[in-house]
């Protein structure tokens, strides 16, 4: 994944103003971080493995820098293989986001040819064919574009030149370019919340361009196949609540669960008449694709699952990593629905490029300005949540459903009851967040499941995604190995599994299903299984008993908030890094 970014200007803090840009971009992957800062005709790098939080820079005063934030996929954790990483006489580093999938060949030939290499990177091979198209000529933008043009996979780059030359390369891993005029300032990112507190103006890089900036010069872009001058298109960069500080809370991931009342609220917000064109769009389509992948792939799950229940759409949902395997199913007739947090995970905007050439229309949903989904997709609607900092996502999934909910409502002619529906969850949630007893009781459930090898999760129908959320939540925050099914599919297989000292944790509904869930119950606490109750009402068959409030129709959406703050508290008694864990990163750029 990787997070890069970059600062040319006046302010001769530039590694300091990169450093604080690079802590915004940690989420995209946080093994490793590096930055590069160029003054009197030299570059310095600092680089190294461990967390950026724990950064103290000595470099010199620079005014142009770049830096890295790493998740490894080619060679391990260490301060070698951190970017950015030098050319051999030290006239120009490389900070890259994405995989070079021929970097073995290419390395080989480097080889051949008497190039050395020093770290295990496939970025060390994008440095290493530059130089040798430097060997023909002087001209640093020639050599790096022609080296460019040889690397397969989704790949971006930014190059600084010893004499304070900034080259930015994108294609596929995103690249947002901003800029302050009244300082005169430029800023290359990964997304735009990194520098949304420093800039006016704000351009997507498209695939396939180049940005280059000669010292003192303007910046300009061009296609870097047919060498045609391209016009960013600039805009004004609003990001609603970008400041991203814990104000007074210990993690993020607490904090924004806290914001669940404020982004439902914000889903309300959305111009009644873009609901409308859209449900338009859904009763015209044959299918409804829904796709995501990790949590998005879950919400864009329940989103089909409102579509069908509510509206009474033929509606899929599907996982990008897999979602490929549809294309030949997928005809113009039909519509694609995807939410995205960061609007660039790669499954997914794969799918979206093909589905696209196969002029399909795409809905969006997402929480980042500027992304590449919004600017592939015919209907744009924007999540407006505010930065969701921690890895795991919470706030941006509660408003993910909402969304779809609301959507389906609009479908079946009932936009006003569904945004009745919202306005309450909104409230209701809020008091529940603010619930002392409510947090007690959930605190100490999180010591019984934080001494657990083994937690099973049951939900049916509307809840069945919800229990696979919560299990997505429990693996991540807590790396206990959890497992969600429907619970009518429980007698099938899982049951065996069932003895002593399983944990058990169901979502109980208060509708017709109630009594089949309430089945599974009885039939795993027969079999010695510890049970929790997630439910509006107890029930003598539950060992704890996690009230939810009744929400009615929405339900589902709250149903997941206990299991946030369970997950939460969980990995806070494990001592884990709660808005870090281990080897995932929030934004997935690479496939
Ligand atoms: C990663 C994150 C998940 C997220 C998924 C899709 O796997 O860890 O939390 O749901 O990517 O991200 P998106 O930005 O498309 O919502």
């Amino acid at each position: 994944m990787c997070g890069i970014f970059a600062y040319i200007g006046s302010n001769s803090n530039a590694p300091n103003l990169v450093l604080s840009g690079l802590k915004r971009l940690e989420y995209r992957g946080y093994d490793s971080w590096g930055i590069a800062g160029q003054a009197n005709n030299k570059i310095f790098v600092q680089k190294r493995a461990g967390k950026i939080s724990d950064a103290k820079l000595f470099l010199p005063a620079c005014n142009t820098a770049v830096g890295h934030t790493r998740w490894a996929t080619h060679g391990k954790v260490s301060n070698i293989n951190a970017h950015p990483h030098f050319s051999t006489d030290k006239s120009f580093v490389v900070v890259h986001n994405g995989i070079v999938e021929n970097y073995l060949p290419l390395k080989k030939s480097l080889i051949n040819k008497g190039f050395k290499f020093v770290s295990e990177t496939d970025t060390e091979v994008i440095v290493r064919l530059v130089e040798s198209y430097r060997r023909n000529s002087n001209a640093l933008l020639d050599a790096a574009k022609k080296a460019f043009l040889k690397l397969s996979g989704r790949n971006t780059i930014i190059l600084l030149a010893k004499n304070g030359d900034v080259i930015a390369i994108r294609n596929g891993s995103p690249l947002v370019v901003g800029i302050n005029k009244s300082s005169n300032e430029v800023f290359f990112s990964s997304d735009t919340l990194s520098f949304a507190d420093k800039v006016e103006l704000c351009a997507v890089v498209q695939n396939g361009e180049i940005l280059s900036y000669q010292n003192g010069s303007k910046i300009v872009a061009f296609n870097i196949l047919t060498g045609r001058e391209a016009s960013l298109e600039w805009l004004p960069l609003n990001f609603a609540g970008a400041d991203v500080g814990l104000e007074g809370f210990p993690h993020y991931m607490i904090k924004e669960i806290k914001e669940i009342p404020f982004v439902v609220k914000q889903i309300t917000k959305i111009n009644k008449k873009d609901y409308l064109y859209l449900a338009k769009q859904i009763k015209k389509a044959q299918t409804v694709y829904t796709v995501g992948s990790g949590t998005t792939g879950i919400a864009a799950a329940q989103i089909a699952f409102y579509l069908r229940a509510f509206a009474n759409i033929n509606a899929i949902s599907l996982v990008g990593a897999d979602a490929n395997e549809y294309l030949p199913l997928i005809t113009q007739k039909d519509l694609v629905i995807v939410p995205s947090q960061s609007g660039e995970t790669a499954d997914v905007l794969e799918f979206l490029e093909k589905v696209k050439k196969s002029k399909v229309k795409i809905a969006s949903l997402v929480n980042m300005p500027g992304s590449m989904i919004t600017r592939l997709s015919d209907f744009k609607f924007m999540n407006d949540a505010g930065p969701e900092i921690c890895v795991m996502s919470t706030k941006v999934f509660v408003s993910q459903i909402s969304w779809g909910y609301l959507v389906a409502k609009t479908v079946s002619g009932k936009y006003s009851e569904g945004m009745k529906n919202l306005n309450t969850l909104s409230q209701v949630s809020g008091k529940y967040l603010s619930n002392k007893k409510i947090s007690a009781t959930i605190r100490s459930l999180a010591k019984v499941v934080s001494k657990k090898a083994d937690i099973f999760l049951l939900g049916k129908a509307d809840n069945f995604q919800i229990a696979k959320e919560a299990m997505v939540k429990i693996i991540e925050g807590s790396y206990i190995h959890a497992h969600a099914i429907p619970s009518g599919d429980l007698k099938h297989y899982a049951i065996t599994l069932m003895e002593k000292g399983m944990l058990v944790i169901a979502i109980v509904p208060q509708d017709s299903l109630k009594s089949d869930v309430l089945n599974a119950v009885d039939e795993v606490r027969a079999r010695g299984a510890c049970t929790v109750g997630v439910s509006t009402q107890s029930y003598e068959g539950f060992d704890h008993f996690l009230p939810v409030p009744d929400c009615g129709e929405v339900n589902s959406i709250i149903n997941i908030v206990p299991f946030q703050l369970l997950a939460y508290y969980t990995a806070v008694k494990l001592g884990n890094n709660v808005d870090r864990p281990r080897n995932i990163a929030k934004s997935v750029t690479v496939k």
